[in-house]
């Protein structure tokens, strides 16, 4: 399982540079206000964690669960969302955050759901977007990286569960993925 290929697609400092920047952008767009925060389980943890840190505002934060199953790598599945754990949003400024923009069918569902609940504002920010790949109307309002239409894993990204902690952006290799089940992702 350890055996499997990683090509380091973007490195620590990369993304550091690029989450900072990120954080500059929210604390002016946001200016006068209090956002609410709202992580996306599991994978925005990392991304969360260090945004927040960098954002120069009074903010709150939440979070809310999706999980998409999916039968391989790039098929996206039955998508589940789990709010038990948003916090009250209604007249709230709500950014929503999460590591991915692949097809948008997660980002896209979860807005439907937070705009329904009646929030002052909503927008969203990821980390990284896929060229091609968008199958939803909806655009993040904020994203950090574009890359190509390839299989990634570390900082909060993963491969059945695994390599969510790898501090950089890795490229799983095509060879390691092909008929893989992934299994739930989120
Ligand atoms: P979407 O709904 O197609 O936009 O996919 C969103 C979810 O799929 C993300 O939140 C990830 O959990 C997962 N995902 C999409 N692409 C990748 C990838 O390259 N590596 C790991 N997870 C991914
Ligand atoms: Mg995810």
């Amino acid at each position: 399982m350890q055996d499997r290929r990683l090509k380091t697609l973007l490195s620590s400092e990369q993304i550091r540079a690029g989450v900072g920047r990120l954080a500059e952008r929210i604390a002016a767009d946001f200016r006068g206000q209090e956002p609410v925060v709202i992580g996306v389980l599991t994978g925005s943890i990392v991304l969360l964690a260090d945004l927040i840190r960098q954002i120069d505002l009074p903010l709150q934060v939440g979070l809310v669960q999706a999980r998409s199953y999916r039968g391989a790598a790039t098929v996206p599945g039955r998508l589940e969302i789990h709010a038990e754990l948003l916090p009250d949003v209604r007249g709230r400024d709500v950014l929503l955050v999460d590591d991915i923009f692949d097809t948008g069918r997660t980002l896209a569902a979860l807005v439907r759901q937070i705009a329904a609940l009646g929030p002052g504002s909503l927008r969203s920010a990821v980390l990284l977007r896929k060229r091609e790949r968008q199958e939803v109307q909806l655009e993040p309002d904020y994203f950090v990286f574009e890359i190509p239409n390839v299989f990634v894993v570390g900082y909060g990204l993963d491969y059945r569960d695994s390599y969510r902690h790898l501090p950089y952006l890795a490229q799983l290799d095509e060879a390691d993925l092909v008929g893989a089940d992934l299994g739930p992702g989120g």
